[in-house]
């Protein structure tokens, strides 16, 4: 669905992705891992047109997506959360996911859903969606709480919940884990594994704990120094000899650890 080819992202003479070269598969899930600097949210932004790429091709179906900016690539499907998420705090969970489709997609999406429909009839719809996303990811209880009074872990869920608003295909989740408890994960991972299965979502999801890479994934990426240095099941990205020399001084176990 999405193939990479021989990106580079330099920032003045630093190489943060350096040649990376892989294909996404139409409704998998990868896992994207790699030590911390190992150009993983770079790829991302360039991918999902935040950066544009210093050379390289990112095509998506086919189609020559390369540098064309978000608010295209959200047209056609493609979304990324954030490695921090962005929450509007004043606002409640539900307003913030009301605010995607007129927020960032423009009109001809808002067209598409809603035809001649008046706004009243939108706003309704839009909650609704809103309501129905909410329970999706079982936090129908934040829907008038403020998104500045949630935990981090439940942002990160209202993130994930934020690419549900619109028809997304794939999705680009950075570190959907970060401080994230246990409890919170499981339904985080669970959603994923749901969207994947019942909606046909493709996901990329940057993640540190490997525990959570091996549950909801079918193929991982391992990233070092801008370049892809191993990909394959879990298993053998463990077992791969340059992966644990990548992660030296880190350690994979300091991965899972830290996570
Ligand atoms: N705007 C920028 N200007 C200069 N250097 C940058 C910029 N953004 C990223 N870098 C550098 O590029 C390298 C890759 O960063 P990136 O954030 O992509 O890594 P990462 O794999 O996501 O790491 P982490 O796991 O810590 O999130 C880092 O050394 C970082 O300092
Ligand atoms: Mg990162």
């Amino acid at each position: 669905m999405i193939e990479v080819t021989d990106l580079h992202k330099h920032f003045g003479g630093f190489h943060a992705v350096d040649g990376a070269t892989l294909k996404i598969e139409e409704r998998s899930i990868t896992g994207l891992i790699g030590p911390n600097g190992a150009g993983k949210t770079t790829l991302f932004n360039v991918i999902a047109g935040v950066l544009p790429p210093t050379r390289g091709r990112v095509t998506m179906a086919g189609e020559d997506i390369t540098g064309l900016p978000p608010h295209e690539l959200f047209h056609k499907g493609l979304l990324r959360t954030f490695q921090i998420a962005h929450e509007f705090s004043s606002m409640t969970c539900r307003e913030n996911l009301m605010m995607v489709p007129g927020g960032q997609s423009g009109e001809r999406l808002w067209n598409t859903w809603f035809g001649r429909k008046r706004i009243a009839d939108e706003e309704r719809a839009l909650r609704a969606k809103a309501d129905e996303v909410l329970e999706f990811l079982t936090v129908s209880h934040l829907a008038e709480q403020r998104a500045g009074e949630i935990s981090g872990g439940q942002k990160k869920l209202l993130e994930l919940g934020r690419t549900m608003m619109v028809d997304a295909k794939i999705v680009f989740l950075d570190e959907v884990g970060a401080g994230v408890n246990r409890t919170l994960l499981n339904t985080i991972g669970d959603a994923i594994m749901r969207l994947n299965k019942e909606r046909n979502y493709t996901f990329v999801v940057i993640e540190h704990d490997m525990d959570f890479i091996g549950k909801i994934s079918d193929h991982v990426i391992c990233m070092a120094e801008g370049k892809v240095l191993a990909e394959g099941s879990l298993a053998e990205i463990k077992a791969n000899e340059q992966v644990i020399e990548a992660y030296l001084g880190t350690g994979l176990k300091n991965a899972e650890a830290t996570a």
